[in-house]
């Protein structure tokens, strides 16, 4: 699929993978809808690489509905490039021997998994009106994390959300064959982004350190690169690809 003249989506898109994502596509000659949330840094991003904000949260149906109407005023929308999502830290059994809370793990799940399935079926819903170009309509790509089959300790929503649009990626590809729509998902392993730059620098450099080749963490270009790859090569579906200089993680 090429984006030069089409409209892109990307959530996540004020940030980190996102907006390294959004700023290469663009530079691609795609329109580019930022989807972020409203506190985010959405509308700087946006002015600084000429796209257009659309301020939602990605687990609402009316708000990312607006996002994929604003974009389709300016152009068919092409493609989609799912990056908002977010960590959240759970024990099973926290340290005063309760169980853990039930609501944090709904609420990484729904941000992570049920947000995905929100993007993806209002925007394939959206592509599948598009007319065929060299034989598609239109291309998603989620966003999953090495977690998905490497959870460490505290992880255990986040892993399973991850986990979960892993498991949907070849079904969605099949699902939307039909309709020649693709779907892909990038799976990152350690990248530098705002998730890490909490984190001490001593913390951070340990994690690079755990990389074995490139020995050291990934940079938001990087994921950006074979977002863009994705979308351009028609063969890419249905499948996750990591992305992660061959680390594994361990336990914790
Ligand atoms: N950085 C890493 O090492 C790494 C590794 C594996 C997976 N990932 C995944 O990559 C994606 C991007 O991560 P990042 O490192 O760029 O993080 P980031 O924090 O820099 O960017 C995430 C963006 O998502 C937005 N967001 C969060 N919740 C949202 C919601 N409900 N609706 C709309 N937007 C929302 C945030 O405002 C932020 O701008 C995430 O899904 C993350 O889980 C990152």
């Amino acid at each position: 699929m090429d984006v030069n003249g089409a409209s892109v989506v990307v959530t996540g898109g004020a940030s980190g993978l996102g907006a390294a994502t959004a700023r290469r596509l663009a530079t691609r000659g795609a329109r580019v809808v930022i989807l972020d949330l409203p506190t985010s840094a959405g509308k700087e991003v946006a002015h600084e690489i000429n796209a257009l904000f659309a301020p939602a949260d990605v687990t609402e149906t009316e708000a990312v509905q607006a996002a994929i109407d604003l974009a389709t005023n300016e152009a068919p929308l092409r493609a989609v490039v799912h990056c908002a999502g977010r960590g959240g830290a759970l024990r099973i059994i926290d340290r005063d021997g309760n169980p853990g809370s039930l609501e944090t793990y709904e609420q990484v799940v729904r941000i992570n998994l049920v947000g995905s399935f929100n993007v993806l079926r209002l925007a394939a819903a959206r592509m599948a009106g598009n007319d065929e170009v060299e034989d598609e309509r239109g291309v998603v790509v989620l966003t999953s994390s090495v977690a998905a089959w490497e959870g460490q300790i505290g992880q255990i929503p986040y892993a399973s959300a991850k986990a979960g649009i892993a498991g949907m990626t070849l079904v969605a590809a099949r699902d939307l064959a039909s309709r020649k729509i693709r779907v892909t998902t990038i799976a990152p392993g350690l990248f530098d982004t705002p998730i890490l730059a909490r984190l001490p620098q001593k913390v951070r450099d340990s994690l690079g350190a755990s990389v074995p080749h490139p020995n050291r963490l990934g940079v938001p270009e990087e994921y950006a690169a074979l977002a863009l790859h994705v979308i351009e090569n028609p063969m890419l579906n249905g499948e996750t690809i990591r992305l992660d200089g061959a680390i594994r993680m361990q336990a914790r």
